[in-house]
């Protein structure tokens, strides 16, 4: 595997591997690595001739800088984990390779941007399309992995592919889960013995859901989630909204869209950390 860091560097290395006919996969990663980035690499690498792992904690999509600062940096473990998953390329450049002059570029796909993380965390998503399009500028893949735990970000990232006319395919990757349904994120290793062991009950409330979901409005279900994890101490709801899994705008009654899924963020712990986690109706 090559560790890369100059944008030359890696066009011209990519730009070989396409003369020789070869398909090109990407898969976007802030580091931090875990079995939820491994499961995007090993399908990247069984679709697509050469495998490219970006590794670059992004500054422009964190509203807030605590966060960016505790953010986990593990380059040196990443890229022993990304050889043994058999990428061909990681791209790991500095911030000033990425951003030599800020960002003005603005992206706007209502509703998918603007709502929950949207809503929230202002600038967020810009910061993610800022990044993502030059990620897909540089690499140009045949194909580009996200996990589907970042449900939102999949649905801006398709309305971006789009808007820019990107000639690649976005693959959605299911959810990796710890063995008790802690939905896997770079995050969880911020939490203490005592908050990783309440967090499994986001998902146990999720899945809970589904069967009350059959008998009951789609308020009510909000309403059941909500208490049920607030009901936790150490756990605090901040948003539970149950969406098109489309265009991610409410939805009123279950057969208001084709394909429903319920979107959460949990506060955990008192730091606190934010957890997300979504479910299908
Ligand atoms: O999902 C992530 O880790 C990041 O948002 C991404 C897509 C790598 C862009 O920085």
């Amino acid at each position: 595997m090559k560790t890369i860091t100059s944008i030359k560097e890696l066009k011209e290395l990519l730009a070989e591997a396409r003369a020789a006919g070869k398909s090109i996969g990407l898969v976007p990663t802030m580091g931090a690595l875990h079995e939820g980035h491994a499961s995007l690499v090993r399908r990247s690498v069984s679709e697509n001739d050469v495998t490219v792992v970006s590794i670059f904690l992004n500054p422009t999509q964190f509203n807030d800088k605590k966060d960016l600062e505790r953010y986990p940096r593990t380059l040196e473990a990443d890229c022993s984990l990304l050889e043994k998953y058999g990428a061909q390329i990681a791209f790991a450049p500095s911030v000033a390779e990425i951003y030599p002059e800020p960002d003005t570029r603005h992206f706007s796909y209502p509703p998918t941007d603007s709502v929950m993380e949207g809503a929230r965390r202002p600038g967020h998503f810009n910061g993610v399309c800022q990044i993502v399009s030059k990620l897909f500028s540089y690499v140009e893949p045949d194909r580009a992995y996200f996990g589907e735990k970042d449900f939102q970000q999949i649905a801006v990232i398709r309305r971006l592919v789009a808007d820019l006319g990107f000639k690649l395919q976005v693959v959605p990757c299911p959810v990796i889960r710890e063995q008790d349904g802690l939905a896997m994120s770079s995050r969880n290793t911020l939490l203490t013995p005592d908050e990783r062991a309440i967090a499994p009950q986001i998902y146990a409330a999720l899945s809970a859901s589904r069967d009350f979901a059959r008998s009951h409005s789609v308020t009510e279900t909000i309403q059941y989630v909500t208490a049920r994890i607030d009901a936790v101490p150490g756990l605090c709801v901040e948003y539970f909204s149950i969406v098109d899994a489309d265009t991610l705008a409410d939805v009123r009654t279950w057969d208001a869209a084709p394909a429903i899924v319920g979107c959460i963020t949990v506060y955990c712990g008192s730091k606190p950390i934010r957890l997300i986690d979504h479910i299908h109706y």
